[in-house]
């Protein structure tokens, strides 16, 4: 991972300017297409210092009227569109990567960002870009996780955060969380409940991810 440092100019004892480093700050951006609840978790848990050391430097989303986009801006976060309209998913993914680059992102996240990603966009950040979703994986891949497990009769869902690689939802699992299945359960009422959950579980796999790359 690149790495952006927090200096501190000092004046030594004997008169010279010294250099001391803070913590190393990992740069975080954040995808959406929609609502954004899981970015702002993120944003939040960024805040808080839940997830230590880092920065919520962006937050990019392919849909122009994306509900998070303000959301983003009103926490002082910067917000770009990207538009999917328009361009190739080569094209549309090459543009992302090009923001993230010149951004310095460390880690990206994928909260509720509706595009499969190209195999360039995978290869440029392997390893750095996370996704949540809301099942138990490898449980109820693709979409509509929640609608599956009703119809499947799951007596047990969640959420799982994990790596992206080219499969759908099948990369390295990080962290998951189970949210027991009710009987009286609508999809509404069970994405609310595990809602709840990828919230926190977000923040925790991403703090686990930066603490395992710490140094990197
Ligand atoms: C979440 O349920 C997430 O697991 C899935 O899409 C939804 C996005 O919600 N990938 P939000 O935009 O973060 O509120």
């Amino acid at each position: 991972m690149s790495t952006i440092c927090a200096t501190t100019w000092i004046k030594s004892s004997h008169g010279a300017n010294e250099q001391m480093s803070g913590p190393v700050i990992k740069r975080i951006a954040i995808l959406i297409s929609g609502r954004g609840s899981n970015m702002i978790a993120l944003a939040d848990a960024v805040s808080d210092g839940t997830i230590p050391n880092a920065e919520a430097a962006i937050v990019i989303s392919d849909q122009r009227d994306a509900p998070g986009l303000d959301k983003a801006r009103e926490r002082g976060i910067e917000a770009l569109v990207i538009e999917r309209a328009g361009r190739t998913r080569d094209q549309h993914d090459r543009e992302i990567v090009s923001a993230l680059q010149s951004r310095q992102i460390d880690l990206v996240c994928l909260a509720g960002y509706m595009r499969v990603l190209s195999a360039e966009f995978i290869n440029a950040y392997r390893g750095r870009i996370l996704n949540i979703h809301p099942s138990l994986l490898p449980a109820f891949p693709g979409l509509h996780a929640q609608q599956q497990a009703l119809e499947q009769g799951a007596k047990s869902s969640g959420c799982t955060v994990h790596f992206v690689d080219e499969t759908l939802d099948g990369g390295p699992i990080i962290l998951q969380r189970e949210v027991p299945v009710r009987d009286d359960d609508t999809v509404e009422s069970l994405s609310d409940r595990i809602l709840v959950e990828e919230h926190k579980l977000y923040a925790e796999a991403v703090a686990k991810v930066l603490w395992q790359n710490r140094g990197r």
